[in-house]
């Protein structure tokens, strides 16, 4: 794996585009197959999860256009098979084939999925979902087999727990399906959105996106079209607390501040001037240090996980203490260890983390452990006095797109040493 070598501190300042969603982008690929005709996404992000997603569209036989836009033909597909292992378990996102290849093949084989290690992440809820929408599935050894008869049926789900993922692999599948599907406590995360008002564009019959109760009623085909990618609200969430914690000042472009309105709440908390406009948002921290403040993470519209550990770094260099509450994910304070090392008071216990802030941090060599806690131990080396190497930061690659020069336009000093 690569490292980031990081001279600091510096104060972050400038602009930055931010790409599309990650989190977006992949079900929407995935939902790609439902149709046999032409789509085109535009604002795609150039991410190493996204390089997965095509590469494993094009084993199954979808023709894939690469420009500045992808443009996608699923109308034929190779005959069912096993998906390469290491394709699938490179990837959370993979779990989304499920209904999709259901649809296309009524059985199929697949390995179980990976992702970042950040807690159990089980896929009972999945299961659960599908089965209940007509699915004969179970999981043998490291394989998930299922089947359907012709078609899966329209059912009523409750879901125990939100789960982004269940919520989005339940919509797949009712698609097509006979009758109405409602799911009650349904995830309501933008990015379930953006998949529905596509699905919605290609002829689906899906409402309630954005509420806990999405309601499908099956078609019979879906057609072909253009769309573009909302724009990615936990890289934005990344660069404006970038800002405040190095004291500095930055405009998000072609973002969408709609979405983060808990991040904005606990920002200016924590002393930092906001601007919003209709495509932008700019964060203004005028040299000052960032107050500490408590954050409870929890699912959308909650202060979200994937913004934790940038969150709980600004906390440890923060003025004051605080307490950082973890409810979604059981592992994802692994990070914390390595701020340990660099100075940071800070202890763990059970689902929280108890944060004094201190004045400086240092410079060590550190590991990088899953995809957002390398994001904040790299912005913890932009303050941090001196020189910090971050190991196996191929992790960042994952889900921000040409993250060294964005930050090298903001005024931090990072080299990639490749390995
Ligand atoms: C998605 C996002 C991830 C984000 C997370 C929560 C993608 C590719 N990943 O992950 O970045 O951090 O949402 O916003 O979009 N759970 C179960 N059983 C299940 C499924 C989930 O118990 O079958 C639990 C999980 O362990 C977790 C919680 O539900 O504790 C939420 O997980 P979920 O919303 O499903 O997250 P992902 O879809 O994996």
């Amino acid at each position: 794996m690569d490292k980031f070598l990081i001279q600091g501190p510096v104060q972050l300042k400038g602009e930055v585009n931010i790409s599309g969603s990650k989190n977006s982008a992949l079900p929407i690929l995935f939902a790609s197959l439902l149709t046999n005709e032409l789509i085109e996404i535009k604002n795609i992000p150039k991410l190493k999860d996204i390089d997965v997603t095509i590469k494993l569209l094009l084993t199954l036989g979808v023709k894939i256009k690469k420009g500045k836009s992808l443009i996608i033909n699923a109308n034929n597909l190779y005959k069912n098979y096993i998906l390469p292992k290491k394709l699938i378990q490179s990837i959370r996102a993979s779990i989304w084939l499920i209904s999709p290849l259901l649809i296309r093949f009524k059985k199929i084989k697949i390995y179980l999925p990976g992702g970042c290690s950040i807690g159990r992440r089980p896929i009972d809820l999945h299961i659960k979902n599908l089965k209940k929408l007509g699915a004969n599935i179970y999981i043998k050894n490291e394989f998930i087999i299922a089947s359907i008869n012709n078609r899966f049926q329209g059912a009523y789900i409750f879901m125990k727990k939100s789960s982004v993922g269940a919520t989005i692999n339940s919509i797949l599948a009712a698609i097509y399906a006979n009758n109405i599907t409602i799911i009650e406590n349904a995830a309501r995360e933008p990015e379930i959105e953006d998949l529905i008002n596509f699905l919605n564009m290609i002829g689906a019959n899906i409402r309630g996106g954005g509420t806990k109760k999405i309601i499908i009623k099956g078609v019979k085909k879906l057609t072909g079209g253009i769309y573009t990618i909302m724009p990615d609200r936990i890289e934005t969430g990344t660069f404006l607390i970038a800002a405040a914690l190095s004291r500095g000042k930055v405009l998000c472009k072609n973002t969408n501040p709609k979405n983060l309105d808990i991040l904005f709440k606990k920002l200016k908390h924590v002393g930092a001037k906001i601007k919003i406009g209709k495509d932008w948002c700019s964060l203004n921290m005028n040299n000052k240090r960032p107050k500490a403040i408590d954050i409870i993470t929890g699912p959308y519209p909650k202060f979200p996980t994937d913004i934790q550990p940038q969150f709980t770094l600004l906390n440890c260099i923060a003025l004051g203490k605080s307490i950082i509450t973890e409810t979604v994910f059981e592992n994802r304070f692994l990070y914390i260890y390595e701020l340990i090392k660099m100075g940071a008071k800070i202890f763990i216990k059970n689902n929280k983390v108890f944060c004094q802030g201190v004045n400086l941090l240092y410079g060590s060599e550190i590991e990088a452990t899953d995809l957002r806690a390398a994001i904040s131990l790299v912005l913890a080396g932009c303050i941090a006095t001196g020189i910090t190497i971050i190991n196996n930061i191929n992790y960042i690659d994952r889900g921000y797109e040409n993250i060294e020069n964005k930050l090298i336009n903001l005024g931090a000093r990072i080299i990639r040493l490749k390995n």
